[in-house]
Order: C-alpha cells, then structure tokens, then sequence
C-alpha cells in the first residue's frame, strides 16, 4: 500500500527539522520527566486500596459498556463527582475521560457565535483544539500579562456592537512548558470588573499546590470553570471540568467529547477516589516542596538559567532542535531521565530541557543533574 506522498514530505521536513517525534518505552532512569509528581503513580496503597474498594462493593466489571448518556455512567461516578465537589468546594464536578477531552469538550460548545475568547499565548494545545472547533473568535493576549489583557478586553467590549457577547478569559494555573504561576488574584479582579468569564486549566497545580491554586488562593466564586486533571499529581486517568450545575447540565447536552466516547471503568473511577484520599491524609506536598526549594537553591548556586518558577516544572531554554536534544542525550546516558521539548511544541528558538520535580527524586539526584548540566552546557 502506498503512503500519500504529501503526508511523506510532511514527515522529512519534521525529519529535517530534527523534530521527528518516536515512541520510546518507559526508561528505568532517574524520572526528571514525568507527571507524577507525588509518586501517586507508582503508590502500592492507592493500588491495593482501588482493588479492595472495588471488591467489597462487588464491582467486578472491567468496562464502561457505553457512553455516560447511554449504558455507562456507573453508579461510582455519581458517589466520586459528589466527593469531588466536596473537596474542590464547588457546586459541580463532571469528569471527563481526560483533560484533553475535558478542555476541547468545554471550549469548542461553550463560547458560541459572536463570542470572544482571550488566551494566553502559551495555552495548551488542548484549549487550542478545542477553540479551533468553537464558532466564538479567540485572540491571546502575552504570556501573564495583564496589561495586555485588560487591553484586549477593553477592544473586543467596545469594538463589538452586539450587546450580548460572553468574553471568556482562559489561563492555566501551572503553565505546562514554563513552570510558572499567573497572578490569579489581580486576574479575576480583571474579570470582574469587566464582566468576563474565567477558566482555568488546574492540570499541574493539582496535587502540586493541594487542591489547587484556585482553592489556595480562596478564589472558588471569582472563576465560571476549573479544569483540573488526574494523569499528573494524582498519578492515575481522567479529569474534570469544576463549576455551577447550570454548567454542568449545559457540559452533558452539548460538549461532543463527553458525550460521543465510552465512558471511564469502574476501577479507573476507584483509582480516582483513592488517589483524593491520599491527597487528603498524605503530606506529600511538603516533600516536594522541600525538593523544588532544594532545585531552585542548587540552579541558582551553579548558575543556571531557568524559567522563574515555584512549581513541579522548571525549564531551562537551550535554542535549537538538535542541541537540545543532544544535551538531554548527554544527561539520559548518566542515567537522568530529562526530556527535551522541542518546535514546533514551542516556538522555535525556545526549545528546552524542561525537568519535572518529584517527592521521590533524593537531593543528591537533583543536584548530580544539574552539576551534569553545567558541564554539558558551558
Ligand atoms: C495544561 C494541560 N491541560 C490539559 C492537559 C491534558 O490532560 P490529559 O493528559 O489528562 O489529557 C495537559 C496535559 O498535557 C496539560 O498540560
């Protein structure tokens, strides 16, 4: 069978680019990469405490069977969507199957016709999807900056002559590729006085920053939305979209990837209780708390030049395809796991070696990979 000649030449510019994506198998080395933050994961409590869940209430099923709206909404998402709300503080809580379905779900059939959406230029690719299928216009505004927004705002309010247009402000609350923190406050304040809608994606505050930064920053009835991810700090599958039930019921008649996919399992939904309660009763948080101020204490005395951040991900930008991903090479063949991000996931020119924290990294291996570093980029 023929490959399309077109979708070839698509496949040696990336090639040429040195930007091909492949595959790999889990590595044994270090883990300076993954979402894992807490080690929920690799937790043997959260797993044998999902099995004996699902056994003493006889849930023995190992599929959904259907869509939620169909044969698939087992009883275990109404009993995890109710705890959830209770922990988030929120009036509803709708999982999806994952973030990506949650943020296309929620973008392409919330804002409609004649709406705006502002985003932030470094938004997710997920938010991007879902707001290339959304009939609203979007526009970004700078990266955390909220001069630029305001601005923004003030444009599309008095450049629109339709009185009923919906402005939807959207940001993350850890930004994926950089590691750092919008100022959430002074944003709402923003929304608030101009009467905009905020969302905010929660997928690498979770868990990093408790129940996220919204909660922590006692901003719960200042945001319309919160998505808020399980396959990062909670080390299992699924996600979430936080808000009113006006919302919630709106999510479940209109947002296509809720309702044309086959629902989570039961043991996937098991997984996601189990990993709440750990969150609740662990400590882990403080861990890793320790291991972000030992990163940032470490880089700062070798001199390295990283993205500002106080979260699980910090980023250190090497310009180019091929030398980033040769020093990430250098630092996996002295058995550190370190990934390099590469163009076109970021603007070309800002590639880097982006390094995710972890409770379970010991201090001697987060300063032994940046002393590697050191010698790899000087
Ligand atoms: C900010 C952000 N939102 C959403 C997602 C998608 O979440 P999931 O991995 O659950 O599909 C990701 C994952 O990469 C993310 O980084």
């Amino acid at each position: 069978m023929n490959f399309p000649n077109k979708l070839q030449k698509k496949l040696a510019v990336r090639e040429a680019r040195a930007a091909l994506r492949k595959l790999q198998t889990q590595s044994n080395l270090i883990d300076f990469s993954s979402n894992d933050y807490l080690g929920f994961a690799k937790s043997v409590t959260i797993f044998k405490s999902t099995h004996q869940f699902l056994m003493d209430r006889k849930f023995t099923e190992n599929g959904a069977t259907g869509s939620r709206l169909l044969s698939g909404n087992h009883i275990l998402y109404k009993e995890v969507e109710a705890v959830l709300a209770a922990i988030h503080q929120t009036e509803s809580v709708t999982i999806f199957n994952s973030g990506y379905d949650a943020n296309l779900g929620f973008f392409a059939s919330v804002p409609q016709r004649n709406d705006f959406i502002l985003y932030d230029e470094l938004i997710h690719a997920s938010i991007r999807d879902g707001m290339q299928l959304s009939n609203a216009k979007a526009y970004k505004f700078e990266h955390n900056n909220l001069e630029c927004l305001e601005n923004k705002i003030k444009s599309v309010r008095t450049d629109s002559r339709i009185s009923e247009e919906e402005i939807y402000v959207v940001t993350e609350a850890v930004f994926s590729m950089d590691g750092d923190i919008p100022d959430l406050t002074a944003m709402t304040a923003i929304c608030k006085k101009h009467n905009a809608l905020l969302v905010v994606d929660e997928a690498h505050a979770l868990g990093v920053f408790g129940t996220g930064i919204i909660q922590k920053l006692q901003l719960e009835e200042a945001v319309f939305a919160r998505i808020v991810t399980f396959g990062k700090g909670l080390g299992c599958h699924g996600a979430a979209i936080l808000g009113s039930h006006k919302l919630q019921q709106y999510l479940v008649n209109f947002a296509r990837s809720f309702i044309y996919t086959t629902a989570l399992t039961p043991h996937a939904l098991a997984t996601i209780k189990m990993a709440y309660k750990e969150l609740e009763t662990s400590n882990l948080e403080d861990k890793l708390r320790e291991n972000i101020q030992h990163f940032i204490a470490e880089s700062n005395r070798l001199q390295l030049d990283f993205i500002k951040s106080t979260s699980a991900i910090h980023c250190c930008v090497i310009s180019g395809n091929a030398k980033v991903k040769k020093i990430a090479n250098q630092l996996q063949q002295k058995g550190f796991d370190v990934k390099p991000i590469l163009s076109p996931t970021v603007l070309e020119g800002e590639e880097r070696l982006r390094f995710c924290l972890h409770t379970y990294n010991s201090k001697e291996e987060i300063t032994n990979v940046l002393e590697n570093l050191v010698t790899f980029v000087s």
